[in-house]
């Protein structure tokens, strides 16, 4: 049986670190699912689009392919802002819930696990998942992170616009209808507003390695 470690949480709490962290560690595949939907929105951009036009949208969530998630503009601050819109589609959610269900159960490269990381898969895309962890942290800390992120990339951040679009793409995530951001009722709360890197990784891996021994026994 694949192990599935689901790792949700609003945006630059750190889910992304330690999700790669511990596949690394155990050996699973790792996917980044906001991915999927940036790669969507950035098409949409792409083709001059509307991020809310929901046939262009689901057409370019089916016909995604290995490219469209290689493409480095996906960190991208206005791809984040159109991804936040084309996530409140139903159709592409459908479309993308199947692509996520299949990495679970049949991980790449044969890995006997999964991390993925995102916003609704401890709640509906891997209900079942025997590790949750809810990733979160408070908004000015995540503010603070982005904006030193977004700075080391070389854009131009202003922490109080980054705040206030953090803000509305966390109330987007969480007011939507279909699989909004939310705490799976047997998800463990990590809050990384006091923690670095290594010390939020090295409380993952405990609670991880504690889900996987109870699954053994
Ligand atoms: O984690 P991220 O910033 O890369 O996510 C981009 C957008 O996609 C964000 O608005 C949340 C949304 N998303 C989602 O709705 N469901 C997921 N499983 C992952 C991301």
């Amino acid at each position: 049986m694949v192990m599935i470690v689901a790792i949700d949480g609003p945006g630059a709490a750190g889910k992304g670190t330690v999700a790669r962290r511990l596949a690394e560690h155990f050996g699973y595949a790792y996917l980044d699912t906001g991915k999927l939907y940036r790669a969507v929105a950035k098409r949409l951009l792409a083709a001059h689009a509307d991020p809310g036009d929901a046939q262009a949208a689901e057409d370019a969530a089916r016909t995604l392919g290995p490219e469209h998630l290689a493409d480095p503009d996906l960190r991208r601050e206005e791809v984040a802002r159109a991804a936040a819109i084309v996530a409140q589609d139903k159709g592409v959610r459908a479309v993308l819930l199947d692509f996520q269900r299949r990495f679970a159960a049949h991980p790449p490269g044969g890995a006997p696990g999964a991390v993925m990381d995102g916003r609704d898969i401890g709640t509906v895309v891997c209900p079942d998942a025997p590790a949750k962890l809810f990733v979160t942290a408070a908004a000015a800390e995540r503010a603070r992170r982005r904006t030193l992120e977004l700075r080391e990339r070389g854009e131009e951040a202003i922490y109080a616009r980054v705040l206030e679009e953090l803000e509305v793409r966390d109330r987007r995530d969480s007011e939507r209808t279909t699989a909004p951001l939310a705490i799976a009722k047997d998800a463990h709360v990590l809050d990384t507003t006091e923690l670095d890197a290594d010390a939020a990784f090295a409380a993952a891996l405990v609670f991880v390695v504690a889900r996987r021994a109870s699954r053994l026994v």
